[in-house]
């Protein structure tokens, strides 16, 4: 799968900018802050239907404008499809987000069928040293793409869960009955199960896939998960305990999943206490290079990646790693300037100038 080219109209800093890729291994080079990662987000938008980095939608709509667009034709199996996403300011604060496939409106969920992506930026070192609650986002983000009911379950097990919180507070308040947690519960269990479920299997393509990695830094990594299970008598037990906390105690909302080395020798091997920077990275780089084979896997198409600001940062044996990668997916690398190694590999080098 490729990206052909790009347009942004009054997408953060670009009023205006179209950008043809239409080649495989791609360079972005620019000095801080012209708007690399922008380039990039508005990439991501047209494969996820939302931002990485955007706390809200307006916050990617140029200064002082009250739309933006995106545009970008994408190509798979010699088929060319144009996506194009609309943000608009309304009335009263509010926005809304529009999707177009080949300049028809689509439900979103329709829009992500069409072009698969993925990004690698230097915060996702973040995903082993951070909070239990990154490695379990990470996870929403590998599958609500693909899944449309997973995406349903998460919205749905998410309210839930605000709801059953809220309930336990008026019920020790003595201010609603306990019989009311019964609808809550239900909806946590019928969801929850389904989220865990799917974690399941993706955690166990991940441990196949490094199983078979040709590295061998790969073949030793094994990720663990300890689902926080649950079902109607967990919920029941846990009621006493949870109405005096005022939050539930079980559920995909407190999964666990840690990355090891098997080669460390502690009796804890997570790679978050043990492993060097460099080596965190590289695991990081492989947990990408797993999500990007299960893209492939349940798409049949190779997703198309996303290099920020991290290329330079990664040593040699790294780099030969992504270049294996390269050889079958579309990359677009950001970077300040040229990394070293063969100038000729980049097939194609675009200079994003100050003020574009
Ligand atoms: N909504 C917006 N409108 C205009 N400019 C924006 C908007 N959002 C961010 N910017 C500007 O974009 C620039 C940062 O771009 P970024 O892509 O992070 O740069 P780079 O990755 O090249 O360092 C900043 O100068 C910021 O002020
Ligand atoms: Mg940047």
């Amino acid at each position: 799968m490729r990206l052909n080219w790009l347009k942004l109209t009054n997408f953060r800093n670009y009023q205006n900018l179209r950008v043809n890729f239409a080649r495989k291994n791609i360079l972005l080079l620019g000095n801080n802050a012209v708007g690399k990662t922008n380039l990039l987000e508005g990439i991501y938008l047209l494969a996820f239907g939302k931002s990485f980095k955007a706390e809200t939608t307006a916050q990617m709509i140029l200064w002082g404008k009250d739309f933006a667009v995106v545009e970008g034709e994408v190509e798979s199996k010699r088929e060319k499809i144009t996506l194009l996403m609309q943000l608009k300011k309304e009335k009263q604060g509010k926005t809304s987000k529009q999707f177009f496939v080949n300049g028809v409106q689509k439900p979103r969920k329709e829009f992500l069928q069409t072009f698969f992506a993925l990004i690698f930026r230097p915060e996702d070192i973040r995903l082993l040293s951070g909070s239990p609650q990154r490695r379990r986002c990470w996870l929403n983000e590998v599958l609500e793409v693909l899944d449309w009911r997973y995406r349903q379950s998460l919205r749905l097990y998410h309210k839930a869960l605000v709801q059953r919180n809220r309930l336990l507070d008026l019920i020790r308040e003595n201010k609603a009955s306990r019989r009311e947690l019964f609808y809550w519960d239900n909806a946590l269990v019928k969801n929850g199960q389904y989220l865990i479920e799917e974690r399941k299997k993706l955690v166990g393509f991940i441990n196949l896939f490094f199983q078979n990695a040709a590295h061998q830094f790969l073949r030793q990594l094994k990720v663990n998960y300890l689902p926080s299970s649950i079902t109607l008598e967990k919920l029941q037990r846990s009621q006493p305990a949870d109405i005096q906390n005022g939050w539930t105690g079980c559920g995909p909302h407190r999964d666990v999943l840690t990355v090891e080395g098997e080669n460390f020798a502690a009796a804890d091997k997570n790679i978050a206490f043990w492993g060097s920077r460099g080596q965190q990275r590289l695991a990081v780089l492989g947990l990408k290079l797993a999500q990007a084979a299960f893209l492939f896997e349940k798409t049949k198409t190779k997703p198309v990646l996303l290099l920020d600001d991290i290329f330079s940062e990664l040593d040699q044996s790294q780099q030969e790693l992504l270049k294996e990668t390269f050889v079958s997916h579309q990359v677009i690398v950001t970077a300040t300037e040229m990394p070293s190694g063969e100038k000729q590999f980049w097939e194609k080098v675009i200079f994003l100038p100050s003020g574009s």
